[in-house]
């Protein structure tokens, strides 16, 4: 059908249409200008009008259209509904996009269909109204925004699926988007913290420093790492940030993103790897120092044998001769405090000697038969004037029936007395020392033998030993009493009870007391083995 065949059909909206300059009047030729399909329907939608544009997109030729209802242009799906629109839109028409928040959907005359967007405006006539529609082929712009909502989804695959913190802040430090990972940890959902600052999800000191982080960023412009610590539910927490700004078509940037990831378990056995390296270090020197001061006691044992000799009788020589001006010099004489102290200074530099001739002097044990309790009981003798002095009650704890030792009673009596001075000088205040004498517990179930081997304990009330030094107590030479002790009676002690094929060991409260057992074998001989 052609247009003038057309005019006769609708005389008056076609006579509109071709207006007062006819058929090439200036509104067909504006649609004709425009880039897009555009179509004129009548109140019944039927085409009236048809651009080339609307040719090239639905793929017919003008005379196939004109005169046809309008909804050949639309999918048979579609079709009912539009006709009712239509319809509605005739009745109250104003200018405006069609099907507003409606996919579009237009039908080529080859059966396909593609996706379009409709404005819609009517055209008052005298002959009543016409409606122009304009029809944009979208396809393109579909597809475009299909392909990026696809590469949006990978992206947030990528942002939500990975174990690090991300997020882009814009340069006034407004978050702009945060991974789900993020949102887990702080508690916050995506949309809601649009607009919102580091300062509305942290504590005052911490958002401080991520907000200067996050400027210099911007700042200098080049990717960087930095550590952060960040406050999370469970405490303090370590990452590792690469942070990054992100710029515009022009260069500048208007965003910058973090991705941090927690290195707290890495530091935490990092920390965890030096502490032992430190500790490792530090038994290695102990080792090396106890190897260096027994090599020396080797030298120094026999230089003290010797020298223990030649300093023993000129003191022996100067005590007596201080004691002999005791006796002379009246107690009120200045002269006799200096006399005094000479006297208790010779004994001290004696003691001393002795000490370290017993330390030197390797004698092997001079074994006897010797009842345990009574050699407890001489030993203490020895010291019970000091204990009474200074208010330290002594307590010898004997279940009787105990088998006789093997033992040199003068040498066991030498590792009683240091364990009972150890006792007094931790004891400055007054205590109890208990001796226990006892048989070894829990005899072996397969000896058949009795067991008689027997334990002596030597326990006080004093001020106990800490535990980084319960180790070190048996060293020649390590001491806490600065120039009291010369940290050389536990060493003595340690080597008798094993010249004796017996122990020592110790335990130890610190504020409460001290327990050294001694343990030693039982006379074998007489054993039936
Ligand atoms: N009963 C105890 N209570 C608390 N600490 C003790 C006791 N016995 C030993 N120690 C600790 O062990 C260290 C070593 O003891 P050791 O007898 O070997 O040397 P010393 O008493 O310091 O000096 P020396 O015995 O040569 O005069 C002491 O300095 C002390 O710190
Ligand atoms: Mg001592």
């Amino acid at each position: 059908m052609s247009i003038s065949e057309r005019d006769s059909l609708a005389e008056g909206p076609t006579q509109w249409l071709n207006g007062p300059g006819g058929k090439d009047g200036l509104f067909r030729s504006l649609l004709e200008a425009l880039p897009y399909a555009s179509v004129v329907i009548d109140s019944e939608g039927r085409l009236l009008f048809v651009n080339s544009q609307t040719e090239k997109i639905f793929g017919y030729r003008r005379d196939e259209l004109l005169g046809q209802p309008v909804e050949t242009l639309v999918p048979e799906r579609f079709r009912g509904a539009h006709i009712g629109h239509r319809a509605g839109y005739i009745s109250e028409p104003h200018t405006r996009p069609m099907g507003s928040g409606l996919e579009l959907t237009g039908l080529r005359k080859d059966g396909t269909d593609f996706p379009v967007e409709i404005s819609l405006s009517p055209l008052k006539t005298e002959a009543g109204t016409l409606i122009t529609a304009i029809i944009q082929d979208v396809s393109d712009r579909k597809r475009l925004e299909v392909a990026l909502r696809a590469s949006e989804e990978r992206l947030r695959a990528i942002l939500d699926n990975t174990e690090a913190v991300i997020y882009v802040k814009d340069t006034q430090g407004r978050y702009m988007l945060v991974n789900r990972r993020f949102e887990k940890l702080f508690h916050v959902a995506n949309p809601q913290i649009v607009g919102m600052t580091a300062h509305d999800l942290f504590p005052k000191e911490f958002a401080q420093v991520f907000a200067e982080n996050d400027r210099k960023v911007i700042h200098i412009g080049v990717p960087v790492a930095l550590e952060e610590v960040v406050p999370q539910d469970d405490g303090p927490h370590t990452y590792i940030s690469m942070k990054f700004s992100l710029d515009d078509t022009s260069g500048l940037p208007y965003a910058v993103c973090s991705i941090s990831v927690d290195i707290t378990e890495r530091k935490q056995m990092e920390e965890s790897l030096r502490e032992s390296e430190r500790r490792f270090r530090h038994l290695a020197h102990d080792q090396e120092r106890q190897l260096i001061l027994s090599e020396r006691l080797i030298s120094f044992g026999e230089l003290t044998a010797s020298l223990a000799h030649e300093f023993n009788n000129p003191l022996g020589i100067v005590i007596g001769f201080a004691q002999d001006l005791l006796t002379e010099v009246d107690p009120s004489d200045p002269r006799y405090q200096s006399v005094k102290i000479i006297e208790e200074e010779a004994r001290r530099c004696k003691k001393v000697m002795k000490n370290l001739l017993d330390f030197g002097r390797q004698t092997p044990p001079q074994h006897t038969q010797t009842d345990p309790v009574e050699m407890v009981r001489k030993s203490l003798e020895l010291v019970s004037p000091r204990f009474q002095k200074t208010g330290i009650r002594t307590v010898i704890e004997n279940p009787g029936g105990l088998p006789k030792i093997w033992a040199d009673a003068q040498q066991m009596s030498q590792v009683l007395v240091n364990l009972y001075f150890n006792a007094l000088e931790a004891m400055p205040r007054g205590g109890t020392l208990t001796i226990g004498v006892a048989a070894m517990p829990s005899p072996p179930a397969d000896d058949p033998a009795p067991n008689d081997d027997v334990i002596i304990s030597v326990t006080d009330t004093g001020q106990g030993i800490e535990p980084g030094q319960l180790s070190k107590i048996f060293l020649p030479f390590f001491t806490t009493k600065s120039k009291k002790g010369m940290g050389l009676g536990l060493s003595i002690c340690k080597r008798i009870m094993e010249a004796h094929h017996g122990k020592i060991s110790v335990e130890s409260a610190p504020g409460r007391g001290t327990t050294f057992s001694l343990y030693l074998p039982a006379d074998r001989r007489r054993r039936p083995r």
